[in-house]
């Protein structure tokens, strides 16, 4: 027997009782006659003291260092009433040790277990064993752990089947660039990872299989961000005779009674608020707005209708719009704090950024462009943005995508400046009614805006011939404290309406036979009406977890550059291996 207990298990009740114990040297004090070292597992840690008298189990601690593997036997003892650490789930006792065995010795680690952070990424990611040792990455891959088990005993309990389907595949298109697996069998043949399971768990609701679940790993070679990895999990869900609201309403009861069992301490504010993605762009520049405050964008576009300042005037005659955010209380801001905000908006495409400071008592307005307007104007826009004394209004004027972009970007940056994210806080919401294609200028042709199987609503079906760009989809994103952290859609089931689609996406009969061909001739065996939803599992795991980036939630993530520290992936392979796939490298 190794153990007997672990490091995070013994109280006051084991008082008197021999145990034996297995785990890392946490840390050592060496006092000469008595040595203590707290031992350490993913269960917690436990005071071991040595003590001189009991010589071979002294000379071992005498020699063990940190992250030595030791396996200690020993009693059970109270610590005497100063020693108490309440801090600590074993804090009340501590182990005599008896006897103790170094299991294995360790070098002197590159980074320290028990003091977390200061050091480069790239160092926790290259020796991510050890990264992994430390009670914040336990303690995330542990609640990661509770996170997928719930989702899976929710949906068993909902009556879904787990059904596994092929990393080795044919492309299917999320919008992501594929990563490929040359064939040895197959000379100048090219499997594809999948960027999601979206038509194989179609085609298990042509099965039959009506409630379908994965937890699945997807690939997509595309620019890396904080919340995005080239491999990540999703929660992929499909479900036949469903529509919108079913899908929906099953995830809303999922994401409660995950968020309640297992972040009991965060505020969740039920049911699930529903925005248009129209109302989400209008109300606060993005789809996938943080609600966790309000900062609503206001538009000017009324009140300056007639404004005889230029650059207004420009933007809304070329079909732009003119919108204003305010700052409550910024009328301080110095002109650096100001400049700063300017070249956010800046970075996210807008020329420019107009701003007017209101003195919060007596005194003349501060302004970027009051001077331009027309007679009262600013009067309009203050009342128009509900400003008051000492508030610092923000207005830009461009394209809707240019204005929404960037007031996003200022609202975003003003709220973590007045402090008004509130960590403890979750804020769902559903987005929907997004439209169903955006037109590509650079390829001349409509982009699907989910993915090519999203069914349009019913009653916008007429305008896939008249005018796609108004064309709704029945898709809905779920968002979380600003992030998207699912999608999904109600499916096409009839080949005709499938084929429409593709034309309009610019794929020739050719094209769609060759690529789709598969999912256009099951339509045509009884595909049931059908739709589904894939949450991103490491996205949700970190704003539970209050981590900024997804690598934080993962075991082994890779770095921005999409490189795996550790092992150093991806690598050179040898000439034969080459040839055996039958690829000649380009210089
Ligand atoms: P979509 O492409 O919207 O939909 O992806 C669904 C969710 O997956 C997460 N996600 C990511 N997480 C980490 N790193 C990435 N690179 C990454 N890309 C996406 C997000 C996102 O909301 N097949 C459809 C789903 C469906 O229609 O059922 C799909 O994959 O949280």
């Amino acid at each position: 027997m190794f153990r007997s207990h672990t490091c995070g298990e013994l109280r006051q009740e084991h008082v008197g009782a021999t145990v034996t114990l297995a785990g890392w040297v946490h840390r050592r004090r060496d006092h000469g006659e008595l040595i203590f070292i707290d031992l350490r597992d993913r269960y917690g840690i436990t005071q071991v003291v040595f003590d001189s008298a009991v010589t071979a189990a002294h000379r071992v601690a005498e020699e063990a260092r940190s992250e030595y593997v030791l396996q200690v036997r020993g009693v059970v003892r109270p610590r005497p009433a100063e020693a108490v650490n309440p801090d600590l789930a074993t804090g009340a006792i501590e182990v005599e040790a008896l006897e103790a065995t170094v299991l294995n010795p360790a070098r002197t680690p590159p980074l320290y277990i028990a003091k977390e952070g200061g050091e480069e990424e790239a160092l926790r990611l290259k020796y991510r064993y050890l990264d992994l040792r430390r009670e914040r990455m336990q303690r995330n891959i542990m609640l990661r752990h509770r996170v997928v088990k719930f989702m899976r005993d929710f949906l068993d309990r909902e009556g879904f089947l787990e059904i596994e389907t092929p990393i080795l595949i044919k492309s299917t298109p999320e919008g992501a660039r594929d990563y490929l697996v040359p064939s040895r069998l197959h000379p100048g043949k090219f499997y594809a990872l999948p960027q999601s399971p979206q038509q194989l768990k179609q085609l298990l609701m042509v099965a039959g299989f009506d409630k379908y679940f994965q937890i699945a790993r997807c690939f997509r070679d595309e620019d890396q961000r904080a919340d995005r990895q080239p491999e990540f999990t999703q929660l992929d869900l499909e479900m036949s005779f469903v529509d919108q609201e079913d899908v929906l309403g099953l995830i809303e009861r999922l994401f409660i009674e995950l968020c309640r069992t297992i972040t009991p301490h965060k505020a969740l504010s039920t049911p699930f608020r529903r925005l248009t993605y129209t109302e989400a762009i209008e109300r606060y520049g993005s789809d996938k707005p943080d609600l966790r405050y309000d900062l609503e964008l206001v538009n000017l576009g009324e009140v300056l209708a007639s404004t005889p300042f230029q650059v207004f005037q420009g933007a809304l005659e070329r079909g732009g719009q003119v919108k204003g955010l305010r700052a409550p209380g910024c009328a301080s801001f110095s002109r650096k704090q100001i400049d700063e905000l300017a070249e956010l908006a800046r970075v996210a495409g807008a020329r420019g950024l107009a701003w007017a400071a209101l003195p919060a008592e007596g005194g003349e307005v501060r302004s970027s462009f009051a001077r331009n307007l027309g007679p009262g104007e600013l009067e309009a826009i203050i009342e128009r943005m509900g400003a008051r004394p000492g508030d610092l209004l923000l207005i830009v004027a461009d394209t809707p995508s240019v204005v929404a972009a960037a007031l996003d970007r200022l609202r975003r940056e003003l709220a973590a400046r007045l402090g008004l994210i509130d960590p403890d806080k979750l804020s769902f919401a559903w987005i929907v009614d997004f439209p169903m294609f955006e037109w590509n200028p650079e390829e001349e042709r409509w982009d699907a805006v989910h993915h090519p199987f999203t069914s349009p609503r019913n009653e916008d079906l007429p305008l896939l011939d008249s005018d796609p760009g108004k064309a709704r989809a029945k898709a809905y994103d779920l968002v979380l404290n600003g992030y998207e952290v699912g999608g999904g859609s109600i499916r096409i089931h009839r080949r005709e309406v499938q084929q429409k689609v593709f034309d309009l996406l610019g794929i020739s009969r050719e094209a769609a036979m060759a690529q789709f061909g598969h999912m256009l001739e099951a339509f045509e065996y009884g595909a049931p009406p059908h739709g589904g939803i894939a949450p991103g599992i490491d996205r949700i795991v970190m704003i539970l977890a209050d981590e900024s980036t997804i690598r934080e939630v993962m075991a082994f993530p890779k770095t921005q550059q999409a490189v795996d520290l550790m092992t150093n992936a991806p690598s050179p392979v040898d000439e034969r291996q080459l040839k055996e796939l039958h690829i000649a490298l380009r210089s």
